[in-house]
C-alpha cells in the first residue's frame, strides 16, 4: 500500500506524465498546449509517460466515460507501478493508507464511499449552503471596508473552501485560523518541501485530536455522524485519513475554481453581463465553467485485463491517462466547444469524474460556486482586473490548473 499524502489530488499524476504535456501557452483557459497539440490525433492514443514507459491517453468524451465507467480500470496505485516510481515527493507522513479510498477499487472501495456519500445529506448540505452565504457575504465585506482593490485568491477564493470545510468536519472556531495556516501551508505546492511536511504532519496530529474529541462529545457534523453510523466502527487510522482526504480533495479544487472562474468571467463580458442580467443562468454559468475550465488535468486508472476502447486495445497493466480539459472539449460532443457560453443546456460534462469514484463533494463544490460567484458579481457591480489580464501568474504545469493570485478593484 501507498503511504497517503496530504499534498495530492485525488489519483494525482504528478511526475507521471512529460511535463511539456501540462506546459501552457496562449489563453489561459484554453487546455495546456502540450495537450491541445494531440487533439485530431485519435480518441485513445497512445503516450510516452515521464519515465518513457508506454501508456495511453484519452481524450474523446465517450472513450473516457467508458473508461471511468469500467471497474476493471483501477484507481489503486499499487498497481501503478509507473505513478509509484514517479512519485518522488519526500513522504509528508508516515505511512497510512486505511481509508484513502480514492486509490481503492471495489467492493473495498464501496464501503467507504457508501458510509460517505450517506453523510452528505440534503439537510446538511442546506445548513452548509447557508453557512457559505454567510462566509461569502462577510469577506466581500472586509475586502470593501479595506480599500478599493484586493488579491481575490487570499481574500475570497482560499478562504471560502478552507471554512466551508472547517464546517463539514465539526472544526471548533477558536481553532480556525491554525487548522487554516496550516492546510494553506501542506497543500502550497511552491512552499518549501520541509515547511509543507511539518504542516502536514501538524494537520494529522490536529485531526486525531479532533477525531478523539469527537468520540467524546459528538456534533453534528459529518465526522460524528461517521462515529455514529459505521458499522463496524472505524478505527482512527480511518477516520484520520477521510479526513485529510477531504480536506485535499475539496480545497484546493474548489478555491482554483473560484479564482480562475472569476477571471474567465471578467475576460468574458459579454457572458458576465449575460449572468448579471439574469441570475438564474448561475447554475448553468458554473456548469459550464466547470465544462470549459476543467481544473482538474487528468485522471488516471490501470487496465487490469485487456479492454478495447474505442477500436484501441489497451493490454493488462497499461496505465491510461484521462485528458479531462480535452474529453469536455470534444469536438465530436460538443458544439462549438471552446467558447465560454454560460447559455449553454446543462449537459454531463467530466470535471467531477465518472463512474464509482465521481466527485464525492460535487454538491458541495456547485453550491460554494453558486454562491460565491453570485455574491460577488452581485455585490460588486464594478468588478474588475486591477493589472492586465496578461500579467496574472496562472499555475503552469500543476495538475489542479489555476491563478496563484488574481487582483481585482471594483471602485
Ligand atoms: C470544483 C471543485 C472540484 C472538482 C473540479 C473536483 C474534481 C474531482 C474529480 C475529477 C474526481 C474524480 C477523481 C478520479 O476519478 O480519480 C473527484 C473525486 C473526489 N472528490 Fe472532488 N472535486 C471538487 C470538489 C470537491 C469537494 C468540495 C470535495 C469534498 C468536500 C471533494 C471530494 C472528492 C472526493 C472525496 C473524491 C474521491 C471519491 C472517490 O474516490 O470515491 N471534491 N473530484
Amino acid at each position: 500500500m501507498q503511504p497517503s499524502r496530504v499534498n495530492e489530488s485525488p489519483t494525482a499524476l504528478r511526475g507521471l506524465l512529460p511535463p511539456d504535456l501540462l506546459r501552457r501557452g496562449g489563453c489561459p483557459f484554453d487546455p495546456p498546449a502540450g495537450l491541445r497539440r494531440r487533439r485530431g490525433q485519435g480518441a485513445v492514443q497512445p503516450l510516452a509517460l515521464a519515465n518513457g514507459a508506454p501508456a495511453f491517453l484519452v481524450t474523446g468524451f465517450e472513450e473516457a466515460r467508458a473508461v471511468l465507467g469500467d471497474v476493471r480500470f483501477s484507481a489503486d496505485r499499487v498497481r501503478h507501478p509507473d505513478a509509484a516510481a514517479a512519485d518522488r515527493t519526500p513522504r509528508a507522513v508516515p505511512a497510512r493508507t486505511d481509508g484513502q479510498f480514492v486509490f481503492m477499487d471495489p467492493p473495498e472501495h464501496t464501503r467507504l464511499r457508501r458510509l460517505l456519500t450517506g453523510q452528505f445529506t440534503v439537510r446538511r448540505m442546506k445548513a452548509l449552503e447557508e453557512h457559505i452565504r454567510e462566509i461569502a457575504v462577510s469577506h466581500i465585506a472586509a475586502m470593501t471596508a479595506a480599500g478599493t482593490e484586493a488579491d481575490l485568491v487570499p481574500a475570497y477564493a482560499l478562504p471560502i473552501p478552507s471554512l466551508v470545510i472547517c464546517e463539514l468536519l465539526g472544526v471548533d472556531y477558536a481553532d480556525r485560523r491554525s487548522f487554516q495556516e496550516r492546510t494553506a501551508l501542506a497543500l502550497n505546492g511552491d512552499a518549501p518541501a520541509a515547511e509543507r511536511q511539518r504542516a502536514a504532519r501538524e494537520l494529522y496530529a490536529f485531526m486525531g485530536g479532533l477525531i478523539a474529541a469527537k468520540r467524546e462529545r459528538p456534533g453534528d457534523d459529518l465526522l460524528s455522524g461517521l462515529i455514529r453510523d459505521a458499522e463496524p466502527p472505524l478505527t482512527d487510522a480511518q477516520f484520520v485519513d477521510i479526513a485529510v482526504v477531504l480536506l485535499g480533495a475539496g480545497h484546493e479544487t474548489t478555491a482554483n475554481m473560484l479564482g480562475l472562474g472569476t477571471f474567465a468571467l471578467l475576460e468574458n463580458p459579454g457572458q458576465l453581463a449575460a449572468l448579471r442580467a439574469d441570475p438564474a443562468l448561475l447554475d448553468t454559468a458554473v456548469e459550464e465553467l466547470l465544462r470549459y475550465l476543467s481544473i482538474q488535468l487528468g485522471v488516471s486508472r490501470v487496465a487490469t485485463t485487456a479492454i478495447e476502447i474505442g477500436g484501441v486495445v489497451i493490454p493488462a497493466g497499461a496505465t491510461v491517462v484521462i485528458a479531462v480539459p480535452e474529453v469536455n472539449r470534444d469536438p465530436a460532443h460538443w458544439g462549438d466547444p471552446d467558447r465560454l457560453d454560460v447559455h449553454r443546456g446543462r449537459g454531463p460534462h467530466l470535471a467531477f469524474g465518472h463512474g464509482v469514484h465521481q466527485c464525492l463533494g460535487q454538491q458541495l463544490a456547485r453550491a460554494e460556486m453558486t454562491v460565491a460567484l453570485g455574491e460577488l458579481i452581485t455585490r460588486l457591480p464594478r468588478l474588475r482586473l486591477a493589472v492586465p489580464a496578461a500579467a496574472i501568474p496562472v499555475r503552469d504545469e500543476m495538475l489542479i490548473f489555476g491563478v496563484h493570485s488574481l487582483p481585482v478593484t471594483w471602485s
